[in-house]
């Protein structure tokens, strides 16, 4: 129980880690949540900082999600837990560093909408599905220039895809987690959806030209 509670807290405390916040302030002395859309993520790093930051900003919080649902991996390794429960602990802890990034320790609670960090989890829970949500939030980007909009329709599609035979999980706890996922995705992004009705929510700057 000690190392259960030590893992799912510390996977807490890596995606709680404030990669938007940290990066703004220490290179460039600007808290992003106080600018754009007031976010501590990716997509208002790129909006207000550039294409650097927004990208180192996009892979370590990809990664914070990786990191901590692979954590999982060492539970199996120390025999904690029975391979079978696998899946069980990957989701845990997962949801745990989803909302360490929403919620951060370090800097008030007040931190991002967690899409990037999930990115990282689905890629380590089904990488297959997780392929295609990406697909699915790469072309709605491109059609519509909406990060929020992309995000939630990718967030959705994934306990759809999951629901297609040939990507059948052998749990029903992963289509139960998806619809979770979909769920909290759609509340964090609140703000947005008013925004996008109103047709006021600001569009990605994706123009290859632009180098800034
Ligand atoms: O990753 C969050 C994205 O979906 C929306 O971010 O800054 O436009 O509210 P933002």
């Amino acid at each position: 129980v000690v190392i259960i509670g030590g893992i799912i807290l510390l996977a807490y405390l890596i995606g709680s880690i404030p990669t938007a916040v940290w990066v703004g302030k220490s290179y460039y002395g600007i808290d992003v949540r106080q600018h754009g859309s007031g976010n501590a993520g990716a997509t208002n790093t790129f909006r207000v900082l550039g294409k650097k930051p927004g990208s180192i900003v996009m892979a370590v919080d990809i990664f914070k999600g990786w990191a901590a649902t692979s954590l999982a991996h060492l539970l199996v390794l120390w025999n904690v837990i029975e391979p079978d429960q696998l899946i069980m602990f990957k989701l845990i802890l997962g949801v745990v560093a989803v909302l360490g990034h929403i919620f951060p320790v370090y800097v008030g609670f007040k931190g991002g909408k967690g899409v990037a960090t999930l990115m990282g989890m689905v890629l380590a829970v089904h990488l297959q599905v997780a392929l295609l949500c990406l697909g699915i939030f790469i072309v709605v980007l491109l059609l519509t220039k909406y990060v929020s909009l992309s995000s939630m329709l990718a967030a959705i599609a994934f306990p759809l895809l999951l629901l297609l035979p040939m990507f059948k999980p052998d749990t029903p706890l992963l289509l139960i987690f998806g619809i979770f996922i979909a769920i909290m995705v759609v509340l964090t992004h609140k703000k947005n959806i008013t925004r996008l009705l109103q047709g006021v929510e600001s569009k990605a700057n994706i123009n290859p030209f632009n180098s800034k």
